[in-house]
């Protein structure tokens, strides 16, 4: 009786464990993503545009940056489902955009790098971790 309660709550431990994303994890995912895109205080647009205060942000309005006309006539808003999507697929979600990237293809990876993406405000500001 004793062990199955223990074994019970390992086994619970050990699910939440494997969907929780890991915004550090994130953070060493996001390297292939530097590139072309810079995030956090300072960050300036580069080949493509800064990253900051991107979940929640409507397609193509980041300050300063010019975007494809598929990008900003897309009409998407960067939540966490339609990120997921776009990082797996940008041409398949957005025809015609000019991020030459092929996508990831690993969907804790992809999670990982939402969370980390989710810790930058507007101004670049980190929360913790
Ligand atoms: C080779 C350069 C390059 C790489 C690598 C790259 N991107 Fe991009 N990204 C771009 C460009 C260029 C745009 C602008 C797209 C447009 O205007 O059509 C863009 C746009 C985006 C947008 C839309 C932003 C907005 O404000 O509408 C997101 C989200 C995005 N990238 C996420 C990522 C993530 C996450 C990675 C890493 C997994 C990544 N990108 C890797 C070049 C790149």
């Amino acid at each position: 009786m004793r062990h199955a309660t223990v074994l019970g709550a390992l086994l619970l431990l050990a699910a939440g464990t494997a969907h929780a994303a890991d915004p550090v994890a994130g953070e060493r995912a996001f390297a292939v993503c530097r590139s072309c895109h810079a995030i956090g205080p300072g960050a300036q647009n580069g080949i493509g545009p800064a990253q900051n205060g991107l979940v929640g942000r409507k397609a193509g309005t980041y300050p300063g940056y010019a975007y494809s006309a598929a990008n900003r006539a897309s009409g998407l808003t960067w939540d966490e489902a339609t990120l997921r999507d776009y990082i797996r697929d940008p041409k398949g979600v957005v025809p015609g955009t000019k991020m030459m990237f092929a996508g990831l293809k690993d969907d804790r990876r992809i999670a990982d790098l939402i969370a980390f993406l989710a810790l930058f405000d507007a101004q670049g500001n980190r929360a913790a971790p």
